[in-house]
């Protein structure tokens, strides 16, 4: 028979608003402890720095830490007693998974793998796990639905796939919780906040564009002859901070007892690439130098979600609407990088 002190732990551990987020000083991490913190959780966040960046995240919060040092997992883990984790230390670079599949699948697979033992210990059983549209591949109807087949193009999207499917084991084995939160085009940022969308090397079309503006350098258009209105590629940005809340909403569907799921998390809406080059020289009152070049091995033509399960099953709506605003806030970040 376990112990009274044993069930105390339970106890705490199910009440208790402490949180660990790992990868919580990248882009969506850290937009998600502020939403956290906002709500009144108590957030640690674990991340080695090797993409995110220190001025992120409270140095109060940090712990400096690699997901494959299991032991060290573990330690934190036993310090308070943690209701939940939120999953989002992964490398997220397409293009270096096509070169490099080797530090994906080491990096995201190994790092969740160690998390997840390291939780099963310490008897910390939900998570939220960030995972993304990549999974779906080059689905051939829009919008995506999450019951379409897991056909991923990159080790990337693969090694998320990865995740999902052991996460489901964990459940049946070890009664892990989990929510999969699969993202379309993560974009803007909460100026109020002082964060934002930063990469090295940044790839999204977003930041670039606004770049391009403020050096006058020409940013490429990946390919003009997709089977599109306008012939660019067609995608579904999702403004940050309603991911945030969609995380915040998965967090307390667990807590309060759901079982494991996995959700879209998207506006449901589709802009083309000249949509948002219109959209940014609309926000910025400048034009984007552009050169027109050939196809992004790897893209698909149209990526935008059904976003129906995760409105109706967590109440989720997202806040931005307009690309505009998606872009305006954006901009004022990247205005900020750049005083002057
Ligand atoms: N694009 C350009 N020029 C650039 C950069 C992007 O034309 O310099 C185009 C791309 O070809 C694409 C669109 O802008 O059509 C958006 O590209 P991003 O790189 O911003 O985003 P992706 O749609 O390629 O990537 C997103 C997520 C990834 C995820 C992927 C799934 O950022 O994490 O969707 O397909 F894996």
């Amino acid at each position: 028979m376990n112990s009274p002190s044993y069930y105390n732990q339970l106890l705490d551990i199910t009440h208790s608003r402490n949180i660990l987020v790992t990868g919580g000083a990248g882009y969506i991490g850290s937009h998600t402890v502020h939403r956290l913190a906002q709500r009144g959780y108590d957030v640690t966040v674990v991340d080695d720095l090797s993409r995110g960046y220190r001025h992120n995240v409270d140095a109060a919060r940090l712990r400096e830490l690699n997901l494959a040092d299991t032991p060290a997992l573990e330690k934190l883990l036993a310090e308070k007693p943690f209701s939940a984790v939120i999953h989002f230390a992964a490398y997220i670079a397409v293009g270096e998974s096509m070169v490099k599949p080797e530090l994906h699948f080491s990096n995201n697979l190994g790092g969740s793998l160690s998390l997840l033992s390291a939780m099963t210990r310490a008897g910390v059983r939900r998570l939220v796990f960030s995972s993304t549209a990549a999974v779906y591949g080059t689905p051939e109807t829009s919008p995506v639905t999450e019951q379409m087949p897991h056909a991923p193009v990159s080790p990337y999207g693969e090694s998320k796939v990865m995740v999902e499917r052991i996460l489901g084991w964990f459940d049946g084995i070890h009664q892990l919780r989990s929510i999969a939160l699969r993202y379309f085009n993560a974009s803007g940022a909460d100026p109020a906040s002082g964060l934002g969308e930063e990469h090295d090397p940044e790839t999204h079309l977003i930041p670039l564009l606004l770049r391009a503006v403020l050096t006058g350098q020409p940013i490429t258009l990946f390919g003009t002859d997709y089977d599109t209105p306008d012939g660019t590629c067609i995608r579904d940005y999702v403004h940050v901070a309603d991911l945030a809340e969609a995380h915040v909403l998965a967090l307390e569907a667990l807590l309060a007892g759901s079982a494991s799921d996995a959700f879209n998390v998207g506006t449901g809406r589709g802009h083309s690439v000249r949509e948002v080059i219109r959209a940014v020289e609309e926000v910025t009152g400048r034009a984007v130098p552009v050169r027109v070049g050939p196809r992004r091995e790897g893209d698909p033509p149209v990526l935008v979600a059904c976003s129906d399960k995760l409105r109706r099953a967590l109440g989720w709506k997202p806040r931005y609407e307009d690309l505009r605003e998606i872009v305006a806030t954006a901009w004022e970040f990247e205005k900020s990088r750049r005083p002057g």
